[in-house]
């Protein structure tokens, strides 16, 4: 028998835990707020060890949804599903409609979508129980480009903060990462006249860019030792730690790898090394964006446009970060707060926003 069981955390509207034995799911969903819109997050799949790991990881992520809504101007809150397993392993039909049936139970509060560990085809499965399934291929279909889109538009922004100008003609960039966005981004900083050395722990995806890009490509390790302006982790996160910080002679950080930050405390060493370090879910908030743009019918252009706007929103973020003397990280979070605390105020709720378009 399927049981749900809420959780009581200080500072989340509803954390959920989520159980059936019958089909194996072990599955938290947490919504953190829902002061803009619906909590919309992806679900995750990933072996974790054990469901207090699961939980912080839950609560992490959802919380940062909600802030990058905010600072992307979305009507969504924040919320994240985690399910614990292997998606090799575990992962099942009954699995993944069990879980559908979890979110169709918060009767929309919550939005569910693709994440490590979870498909496209897996969502297939999970809007066979519920509509509130987001970033569907016959809809919005695949973020990437939206995402490395902002990136690119993040980059420009933080060359403009440091360097003073806006082109990105002979500037070198080192890619971490050459997947889904990390490829898409190499294309667009080509076009762009800037000049790139990518890695890849995968030796095909780093060949196949820079022969189509003229990039240098190193081994993985090398990425943080090259002479580059700018580093972009379009890969896995904790990638500004100890031990990557001191051998950066980069000025910028920006890329769209969540969590590149191992402790918030690197925020202030990339400071300290005189980087200027772009928040994650600021700069990587265009697949959310594109989301926004899927119904009634899917407006790429319209898309597009609100993507780009992360440009200026990083412009204004620099600006008042170095005007308080905080990290951008910091910076970041207070406007999303302020944000937040805005639309309590004004009682601006989902209604309304919905009202008004
Ligand atoms: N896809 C999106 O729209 C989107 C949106 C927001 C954030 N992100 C984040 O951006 C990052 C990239 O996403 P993606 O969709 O391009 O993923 P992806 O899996 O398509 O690409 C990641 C690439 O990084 C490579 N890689 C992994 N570990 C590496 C290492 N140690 N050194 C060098 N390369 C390594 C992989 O081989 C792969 O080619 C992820 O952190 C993801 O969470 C993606």
């Amino acid at each position: 028998m399927s049981t749900a069981s809420s959780m009581n955390v200080p500072g989340y509207e509803q954390v959920v835990g989520c159980q059936d034995p019958a089909s194996g799911l072990r599955a938290i969903i947490a919504i953190h707020d829902t002061t803009l819109g619906p909590a919309l997050g992806g679900c995750r799949m990933y072996a974790y060890d054990g469901e207090e790991q699961a939980l912080d990881d839950v609560l992490r992520l959802s919380r940062g949804m909600t802030y990058k809504s905010a600072m992307a101007e979305l009507p969504f809150g924040g919320g994240k599903g985690v399910i614990i397993g292997s998606p090799r392993e575990h992962k099942s039909e009954k699995l993944l409609k069990t879980f559908g049936r979890f979110v169709d139970s918060l009767d929309g509060r919550y939005i569910t979508a693709e994440d490590m560990g979870t498909s496209a085809a897996d969502m297939e499965i999970i809007r066979t129980q519920t509509r509130h399934v987001a970033g569907l291929p016959e809809r919005s279909g695949d973020p990437s480009s939206a995402t490395a889109w902002g990136v690119f538009q993040g980059i420009r922004a933080a060359v403009r903060h440091v360097f003073g100008w806006e082109s990105l003609e002979g500037l070198t960039v080192a890619i971490q990462g050459v997947g889904n966005v990390g490829g898409h981004l190499a294309d667009t900083l080509s076009l762009a006249g800037a000049r790139l050395i990518v890695t890849d722990i995968n030796e095909d995806a780093a060949h196949e860019v820079s022969s189509r890009t003229f990039a240098r490509a190193v081994a993985p390790d090398d990425i943080f030792d090259t002479d580059a302006d700018v580093f972009a982790p379009c890969a896995m996160g904790a990638v500004l730690n100890d031990e990557t910080i001191p051998r950066f002679s980069v000025r910028i950080v920006a890329g769209p790898a969540n969590n590149q930050l191992a402790e918030d405390r690197h925020a202030d060493s990339l400071i300290d090394r005189d980087i200027l370090y772009t928040p994650d879910y600021v700069i990587n908030a265009g697949g959310i964006i594109n989301i926004h743009y899927e119904k009634p019918a899917y407006d790429r252009q319209a898309a597009f446009a609100h993507v780009a706007g992360i440009y200026d929103t990083l412009v204004d973020l620099f600006r008042r970060a170095k005007a308080e003397g905080v990290s951008p990280l910091l910076m970041a979070d207070c406007m999303a707060e302020e944000r937040l605390a805005v639309a309590r105020h004004d009682g601006l709720t989902r209604e309304k926003i919905a009202a008004v378009g």
